[in-house]
């Protein structure tokens, strides 16, 4: 077999064999296939496209290009649960204690941030002592203990998304529909877990910016994962505005212990019972949604959530005294109150400036190697379709230097929009595909 044929054969539009799929596959993580040849394909990808079945091989071949974490070592059915990527997104730190304190297990697997979005390892890091490094015997020791436990992406995990990865964020190659779903649907296999469900978000701060594209995205990777034998849901969620109202780590930690003790903004308590229903459903725990959403309610009321967040944090290694008192959490120097510019309605948030917003202080990363600043973010006051009047404080930043604060005042200017007239917010679930 020549990865030359493999190009020339999808340049063509035709279907490549799960064979050819494992050699390209194979032949790039071994470093036996250059860059240029594996550029000249994914381009070749990109305006051709891959059937199911294609897509089905490549996401298999990715995901056993390293190790696939056995966990049949954990009793019962594991649940997970992955974000496409959003801002103000810390429903992984809620609905975790609140399905493992049902007895589901929870075995995750979690990223840093990425670009404009946050990640749950870094909010996690905000517990001091906190660590995702824990072995896999641990892993699964802690899982079968309290039924939560949470790693990060290892080097070991799926090598082959990794170089790819990569190599499509420098070849223009990124977004395509049959590549992103792969990508991420290879992690998920590989981590093990017996239930996926996947928060597909669609809007100004996510990936996909439309519902459409949102939905094929859902529908894809719910396919790929049932075809892998792993119970998929896809649930397509807005991201045209920030989910609750704080973004950045610390911030973001607040609002969910506030949430684990019953005070969740609409919103994000909509996205963390939706989630979590379809992860007692998956995993049988239940045989409706309704009566999860009960369940999941009761974990709240009783406190059972917020004690299994304390027991996970400490079993990691992590201080749990931040849970139950989150004033010991540090905080930043400065704070600014961003104005309404004019009197009207919010009618739009371009929620990826949002995102940058919170990076350009300093919550996320600008290179690899870059600390971030923990402390750093934006609680919003009002989001869309609240009235304003010239002078109402829309949100509050909190910063630690006085130039990345002036920037980021700007950045957030620009991206709220105030209309004249009155706006209803769409519901936060736009959808979910089962099957
Ligand atoms: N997240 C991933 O892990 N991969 C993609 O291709 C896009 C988002």
């Amino acid at each position: 077999m020549r990865m030359y044929d493999l190009i020339m054969k999808k340049k063509h539009g035709q279907s490549l064999t799960d064979e050819e799929i494992r050699f390209l596959v194979n032949g790039y993580t071994k470093g036996e296939i250059p860059d240029y040849q594996m550029s000249a394909f994914l381009m070749a990808v990109c305006f051709q496209g891959m059937d199911e079945a294609e897509t089905l091989s490549l996401t298999m071949a990715m995901a056993e290009s390293g190790e696939m974490l056995d966990l049949s070592a954990i009793h019962g059915m594991k649940a997970d649960k992955h974000s496409t990527g959003g801002v103000g997104d810390k429903t992984s730190l809620i609905l975790g204690p609140m399905v493992a304190s049902l007895d589901v297990p929870v075995a995750k697997m979690s990223g840093r941030g990425l670009g404009h979005t946050g990640g749950t390892i870094d909010k996690l890091e905000s517990f001091p002592g906190f660590s995702v490094a824990i072995s896999n015997e641990k892993f699964i020791e802690n899982v079968n203990r309290m039924k939560l436990a949470i790693i990060g992406q290892t080097a070991e995990l799926a090598p082959a998304d990794k170089m790819l990865y990569a190599l499509r964020d420098v070849t223009a190659t990124v977004d395509q529909l049959s590549l992103i779903a792969s990508s991420i649907m290879s992690k998920k296999l590989a981590a093990g877990s017996d239930v996926i469900v996947l928060d597909v978000k669609a809007g100004s701060g996510a990936f996909m910016k439309t519902y459409e594209d949102a939905r094929k995205l859902a529908e894809t990777m719910v396919k790929i994962g049932n075809g892998a034998s792993r119970k998929t849901y896809g649930v397509i969620s807005d991201m045209n505005q920030p989910l609750g109202f704080a973004v950045g780590n610390i911030l973001e930690v607040k609002e969910a212990i506030g949430a684990l003790n019953g005070r969740a903004p609409e919103d994000l308590n909509d996205a963390c019972m939706t989630l979590a229903s379809y992860m007692l459903l998956g995993a049988g725990r239940v045989k409706e949604i309704a009566e999860a959403r009960e369940l999941l309610a009761e974990t709240v009321r009783s406190g059972a959530a917020l004690l299994k967040l304390a027991e996970f944090v400490e079993a990691q290694g992590g201080d749990k005294r931040y849970v139950y008192e989150p004033d010991r959490f540090p905080k930043a120097n400065l704070i600014y109150e961003v104005k309404a510019q004019a009197d009207g309605y919010i009618s739009a948030m371009n929620t990826e400036e949002i995102g940058l917003t919170s990076l350009v202080l300093g919550g996320g990363r600008e290179t690899k190697e870059s600390e971030i600043d923990l402390t750093v973010g934006i609680v919003f006051e009002k989001k869309i379709g609240a009235k304003v009047r010239v002078g109402d404080t829309i949100a509050v930043l909190h910063a630690n230097d006085k130039e990345k604060l002036s920037a980021a005042t700007k950045r957030l200017q620009n991206a709220l929009t105030i209309g004249q007239t009155p706006v209803t917010p769409v519901p936060h679930i736009l959808g979910v595909v089962e099957q």
